[in-house]
């Protein structure tokens, strides 16, 4: 199989300054693509900003023969991310690739949790990715071509102690791609999800140094340039970490049809058979659910 190369492709990665997003952009641009490399320049909790970040990674990426720009646009700002987008347009004309990455914490128990650190995370993780999101999204349909990865995480799709919000977040951008994925079809704009696990300033304090060796951003990155590349699947969530690479889906047991006239004691005596994994679906949109329910009561 031929190497995977972007000549000729235009990608945009969200808080590429550092960490994961910085892999990611500099991979892209070995592999051709040109680059807008964005990011707040922000602390881990969102304080703070300045574009500094953005602009390094910049520089790293022309020292090295590629083409990038900085952009230091906060990815929940309705005008930054018309900025963002607009920088790329005028500079190169096209744009193929969107990486949904920039993001913070504000780690706290439920009972200590605020609404306003609520807000924030899910305005910097899901709504800093719905924006971006929407405004690359005519133009890719318009090219009749795009991909799109979204970053999820374990905390969302499994939970984790002390991130309500963050957790939150990160399944509504599930949700958004299951959604785009059926929507961007007709054109082929293929959206995914990558759920990584890597060594970053975000986990650098939760872990013991070999343990971070292995877990190296490039080792995540891998799997997001096969996600950014034609052969890309759809609606895909990819987990990623320390270079094994699996997928993750929402399933549903085939379940048990329990008649017109069910009762609560219906239900709860025939707990095992609902919860029977055995012969769990994964479905590709929602109303092949509901088509479930209607051919096991036999109405269709
Ligand atoms: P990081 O803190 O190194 O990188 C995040 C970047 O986003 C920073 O450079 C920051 O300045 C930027 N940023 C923050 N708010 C921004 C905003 N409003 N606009 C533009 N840029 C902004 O962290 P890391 O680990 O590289 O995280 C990248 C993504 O991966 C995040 O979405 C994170 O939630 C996700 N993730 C990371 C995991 C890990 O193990 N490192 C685990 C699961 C998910």
């Amino acid at each position: 199989m031929p190497e995977i190369r972007f000549d000729g492709q235009v990608a945009i990665v969200t808080g590429a300054g550092g960490g994961l997003g910085r892999s990611h952009a500099l991979e892209l641009a070995r592999r051709g693509a040109k680059v807008v490399v964005n990011d707040l320049g922000a602390s881990i909790d969102g304080s703070g900003g300045g574009s500094d970040a953005a602009n390094q990674v910049v520089e790293e990426i022309r020292a090295a023969g590629g083409e990038a720009i900085a952009n230091g646009s906060s990815v929940a700002d309705d005008l930054g991310v018309e900025r963002m987008v607009k920088d790329a347009m005028d500079a190169w004309g096209r744009i193929d690739i969107l990486i949904a990455n920039a993001g913070i914490l504000r780690d706290r128990s439920y009972t200590k949790m605020t609404i306003a650190d609520f807000e924030l995370v899910l305005d910097v993780h899901l709504m800093g990715t719905v924006k971006p999101a929407r405004a690359v999204w005519d133009i890719m349909r318009a090219q009749n071509y795009g991909r799109m990865v979204f970053t999820t995480s374990s905390g969302g799709l499994y939970g984790n102690f002390g991130q309500s919000n963050y957790g939150t977040a990160k399944m509504g951008i599930v949700g958004l791609m299951q959604t785009l994925k059926l929507e961007g079809q007709k054109n082929n704009v293929h959206i995914n999800a990558i759920s990584p696990v890597a060594a970053t300033r975000m986990t650098e304090a939760l872990m013991p140094p070999e343990i971070l060796e292995a877990l190296a951003p490039g080792r995540v990155t891998a799997g997001v340039v096969h996600l950014c590349s034609a052969d890309a699947p759809t609606g895909a969530i990819l987990t990623a970490g320390a270079g094994t690479f699996a997928l993750a889906r929402v399933v549903e047991t085939e379940g048990a049809y329990l008649g017109q006239d069910v009762t609560a004691e219906d239900v709860r005596d025939a707990w095992s058979k609902i919860a029977d994994f055995t012969d769990a679906h994964a479905y590709f949109a929602g109303g092949e659910q509901t088509q479930k329910f209607l051919r096991k009561a036999q109405v269709v």
